[in-house]
C-alpha cells in the first residue's frame, strides 16, 4: 500500500511559527514522524509540502493510479479551498484530514473545512499523533476493516 501525505502552507515553519499552538518540533521532525509511523504500519509513504494551492491540487490529481489513499493537512487552505475539495472529489481516493491544532476551538473562520467534506475521517488537535492515527485509519479502511 502506497499513501501520499500532503501538507499545506506554513507547515514548513513548524518549530518557528506560533509555538504555543503548533509546538517546538520542526517540519523535518514531522516528516520523520510520518515516515516512521508509515514504516510501523507497513505502508509506503511519500510526503509533500507546499505553500501553493495549485501545487497541492496538482499533487492530488497526480495521485490517481499511483497511491491508494491520501492523508492531508491543507493548513489554511482547509478553510478556503474549493479547488482542493474538488480535486479530492475528482480523484475519489480515500482521504483522511489531519490538523495539528484543535481548529474546533479556534477562530470562527477555522470552523469550516472544505477539504474535510471529501474526507472519510478527520483527526484534529492531536499534534503529530494525528498523522499516525490517520495512517492507521487509512490502512484499516484499505484493508476493508
Ligand atoms: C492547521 C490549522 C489551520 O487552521 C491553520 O491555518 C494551519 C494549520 C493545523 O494543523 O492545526 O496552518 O491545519
Amino acid at each position: 500500500m502506497n499513501i501520499l501525505v500532503l501538507n499545506g502552507p506554513n507547515l514548513n515553519l513548524l518549530g518557528v511559527r506560533e509555538k504555543g499552538i503548533y509546538g517546538e518540533r520542526s517540519y523535518d521532525d514531522l516528516a520523520a514522524f510520518i515516515q516512521s509511523a508509515a514504516a510501523e504500519a507497513g505502508l509506503q509513504v511519500d510526503i509533500f509540502q507546499s505553500n501553493h494551492e495549485g501545487a497541492l491540487v496538482d499533487k492530488i490529481q497526480q495521485a490517481l493510479g499511483v497511491y491508494d489513499g491520501i492523508v492531508i493537512n491543507p493548513a489554511a487552505y482547509t478553510h478556503t479551498s474549493i479547488a482542493i475539495l474538488d480535486a479530492l472529489k475528482a480523484v475519489n481516493l480515500p482521504a483522511v484530514e489531519v490538523h495539528l491544532s484543535d481548529v474546533t476551538r479556534r477562530e470562527p473562520f477555522r470552523q469550516v473545512s472544505y477539504a474535510g467534506m471529501a474526507c472519510i475521517k478527520s483527526f484534529i488537535g492531536m499534534g503529530f499523533e494525528g498523522y499516525r492515527q490517520a495512517i492507521l485509519f487509512l490502512k484499516g479502511h484499505l484493508q476493508g476493516r
